[in-house]
Parts: structure tokens; C-alpha cells; sequence
């Protein structure tokens, strides 16, 4: 088989027409329509109870944020007119062990970072400081402070923590931990933040998303006037091919978060790594060579690598493959390997368009108002060409309406926003 015919079959796999995409939008709205009537839907559509900043809010607050990479604290200062300083930021890598431990160390752990960063950035303990409490997994808050964790995503699986209130948890744990300067004013998605610290100083902005390790995106809902938190990473109705069978069955979390596994940081190089392992073993790739694409091997990072290589000869390619132990590699072969990436990384930015599609028509069906999408995530920073290839897939289902939809780069605003909604909240 032809390198172009091994590109055609995989292509086929991985090909999102616009037409599907328009489908997508459809059965989209259907199950926000059943979420938010409390039906069974994949998208839980959940009430945060939290509203749009005003851009009054002042003071210094704390920040924590829990759900990506890193878990870090920061110190926000709220000013003026809508101005926001970050004073100063902890980073603390969460070992995969306490991730998947029990609930009780991941939470000792927090509070043990929180104590660092008292000490290390010379808060200390003596002011007593309101603080957000950025939780980005999916949870069910009964107020503006707490919420239920309903269940672990991405590499989480901290046992005792499932239907517990995380707030109650994280009190403990700083009671454990000797600190009573710090009170906890508010909870939020991770979505929900960046959507605030967007919205403090732009009124357009009604949807904040997250394109990270993880997925998914909030809204303000015009039937209540309040922001729901989507969980669209659990979306499941999208065609799926052999590889997302495949790859979701061989997660933690199999049938759940779907559309996550086909968007985000943590699940798109496992995907190309999919695709790269059959095509070696049915031998048309890499021939006669011992070339093996074990889990785990391919990262999303890499695949990012590997679309950036614009050098003729894609050496960076070459480096990376001869790191594996491919040498020798053609660059036919190692162009190929870059058109797979590109394959599954487009129809990512393509899903992720149309779902961005979907939830500014629900609020908007006509695009008759402009909407600011707050937006931040490694993927959406890093990856080439998210950003334009979500505004050209925009094009194609909304034309020139697509206009309407300004995609904007917030950055750290989980932190930021849910410093802001912790200032809202101490303040009502
Ligand atoms: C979680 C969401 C979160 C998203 C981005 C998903 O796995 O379920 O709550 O907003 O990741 O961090």
C-alpha cells in the first residue's frame, strides 16, 4: 500500500464533514435540553450559582486550583476599574500516587502546598484571607461554597472522595494542618473562572471553556440568568471509529467522558499512538523495523512536536524517531507519521469548534449578539493551529455570522476568576 493510501484509509477513520458537525450541534442542544430538565443526558448541565463579576470587586484573595497538572495556589489583588494582579503563585506537581491514593492525602497535600505558600511567598498566618476554591471536575454544589464531587476525570481517582463535599474536606485538612487564617468563600469549576475573570472587564463574555489535560466549557443560561457548568467532556453522541472504541475501552473510565478522549491534552497522542501501533503491526508502517508504540510512549506533547517540525526534511522527526530506536527513517515515512497527527489533532479542533457552535446558538440561535469566549488550556495555547482552525470550522457552520464569536485567550483565568467569585461572595 501506498503512503497516500495508508493516509486515505486513516483519513477516512478521522474525516468530520461539516454536515456531521452540524448533526453534532443538534443532538448537542437535545441533550443540554435533557440535562438541564434533569432528564438522562450525557451532559450533566450543572447550576454553579455563581453570576457574572461586576467589576467592583476589590481586595487580595487566594486562589487554589486543583484539576490539571500542577496544583497551585495563588495570591490575586482585585484593584480598580477591573484590574487584576497576580501577587503570587505556588506550583506544586501532585505525585501521580496522591492522585490515585486516598482522599485524605490528596487533601493533606493541598493543605500542606497551601502552608508552603504561606510561608514562602510571606503571607504568613496572621491576616485572615477569603479564598476560591477552583475544583475542576464535575460536581453538584448546593450554595456558592460547596459541592459533591460526582465523579473523578482525567488521572484523578483519590479514593473516599466521590460524593463527599469537597469544601468539608479541604476545612479538615487545613484544620489538620494547624491553618485558621484562611476561610473558604467560594467553589468553582475550573470553566467558570475563566469565564469571570474574562467577564470582570468585558460584559460580552458568556462562555468559558477550558482546552487542557481535560475538556469542557460553561455558559450563562438565559432562562435563569445564572452560569452552568456543561461537563461537555462527557458528550457522547459522536461517531466514533475502531481507535475511540478502542481507546476508550482501554482507559479508566470507559463510556464516560467521550468526547473528552477525542479532544483533550491527556487523550489525543494515546489516539495517534492507536493508529500508529496497527499500522506497524499489519506492517505498513515502518517496515522491518522493530518500531513499538507502546501506552503511554506518545504523548499529546509530542504530537504537538511533530505538527511544529516545518524544516524540509522534518529532522525533528527524524531526531525523535531515531530516539526511539526507528533509524533511518524516509521522509515519506516521517511525513506520514506528521499527516496522522494533523488527522486526529483537526478533527479534535473540529469537534471542539462545533461544540463551541452549540452552546453560543443555544443562548443565540440566530447570532444576533456578540459573544466573547473566554478560553485557556495547554492545548488551546499550545497546540498549532487550535485557534485557527476553530475559527475557519466557525466559518464553515456560520459564515460570515461566525464574526460574532470572539475566541479569547485567558489566561491563568481559573485562578483569577475564582478569586474574583470569592470576592463576590464574601462581599454579598
Ligand atoms: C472535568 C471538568 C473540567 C475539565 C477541564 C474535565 O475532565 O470533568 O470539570 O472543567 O476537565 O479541566
Amino acid at each position: 500500500m501506498t503512503n497516500d493510501a495508508i493516509l486515505k484509509k486513516v483519513k477516512a477513520d478521522f474525516d468530520l464533514s461539516t454536515n456531521a458537525l452540524r448533526e453534532m450541534v443538534g443532538a448537542f442542544h437535545d441533550e443540554m435540553r435533557l440535562g438541564l430538565e434533569s432528564q438522562v443526558s450525557s451532559l450533566k448541565m450543572l447550576p454553579t450559582f455563581v453570576d457574572r463579576a461586576s467589576g467592583d470587586e476589590r481586595g487580595r484573595f487566594l486562589a487554589l486550583d486543583l484539576g490539571g497538572t500542577n496544583f497551585r495556589v495563588l495570591q490575586v489583588q482585585l484593584g480598580s476599574g477591573g484590574q487584576v494582579k497576580v501577587e503570587h503563585v505556588g506550583k506544586y506537581i501532585i505525585p501521580r500516587a496522591v492522585m490515585r491514593g486516598t482522599g485524605e492525602q490528596l487533601f493533606n497535600f493541598i493543605a500542606q502546598s497551601i502552608d508552603t505558600f504561606l510561608v514562602d511567598s510571606r503571607i504568613g498566618y496572621d491576616e485572615k484571607r477569603d479564598l476560591g476554591f477552583t475544583f475542576s471536575f464535575p460536581m453538584k454544589q448546593t450554595d456558592i461554597v460547596n459541592g459533591i464531587l460526582i465523579n473523578w476525570t482525567k488521572d484523578f481517582s483519590a479514593s473516599g472522595v466521590v460524593g463527599k463535599n469537597v469544601t468539608k474536606l479541604l476545612i479538615a485538612a487545613l484544620k489538620r494542618q494547624g491553618i485558621d487564617s484562611v476561610e473558604i468563600a467560594a467553589l468553582a469549576n475550573d470553566t467558570v473562572g475563566t469565564m469571570v475573570a474574562r467577564s470582570y472587564q468585558d460584559q460580552d463574555c458568556d462562555v468559558g471553556i477550558i482546552f487542557g489535560t481535560g475538556t469542557n466549557a460553561c455558559y450563562r443560561e438565559p432562562s435563569t440568568e445564572t452560569i452552568v457548568n456543561i461537563e461537555w467532556g462527557n458528550f457522547n453522541k459522536l461517531p466514533l471509529n475502531r481507535y475511540d472504541v478502542k481507546h476508550d475501552k482501554a482507559s479508566g473510565n470507559p463510556g464516560k467522558q467521550v468526547m473528552e478522549k477525542m479532544i483533550s491534552g491527556m487523550y489525543l497522542g494515546g489516539l495517534v499512538q492507536l493508529v500508529l501501533s496497527d499500522l506497524i503491526q499489519t506492517r505498513l508502517m515502518f517496515k522491518n523495523r522493530r518500531a513499538k508504540f507502546s501506552k503511554g510512549v506518545f504523548t499529546t506533547t509530542r504530537m504537538s512536536q511533530v505538527e511544529s517540525d516545518t524544516s524540509r526534511k522534518l529532522t525533528k522527526v527524524e531526531d525523535y524517531l531515531d530516539s526511539i530506536g526507528i533509524i533511518d527513517s524516509a521522509l515519506a515515512e516521517r511525513a506520514l507519521l506528521q499527516r496522522i497527527c494533523e488527522l486526529v489533532s483537526r478533527r479534535a479542533m473540529r469537534i471542539s469548534a462545533a461544540a463551541m457552535s452549540a452552546v453560543v446558538t443555544w443562548m443565540d440561535p440566530e447570532l444576533k449578539d456578540n459573544h466573547t469566549v473566554a478560553i485557556d488550556g495547554t492545548l488551546y495555547e499550545r497546540y498549532p493551529g487550535f485557534k485557527k482552525t476553530i475559527l475557519a470550522t466557525l466559518t464553515q457552520l456560520h459564515g460570515k455570522d461566525a464574526g460574532k464569536i470572539k475566541l479569547v485567550h485567558t489566561k491563568d483565568g481559573s485562578g483569577i476568576g475564582v478569586a474574583v467569585v470569592a470576592a463576590v461572595a464574601a462581599h454579598a
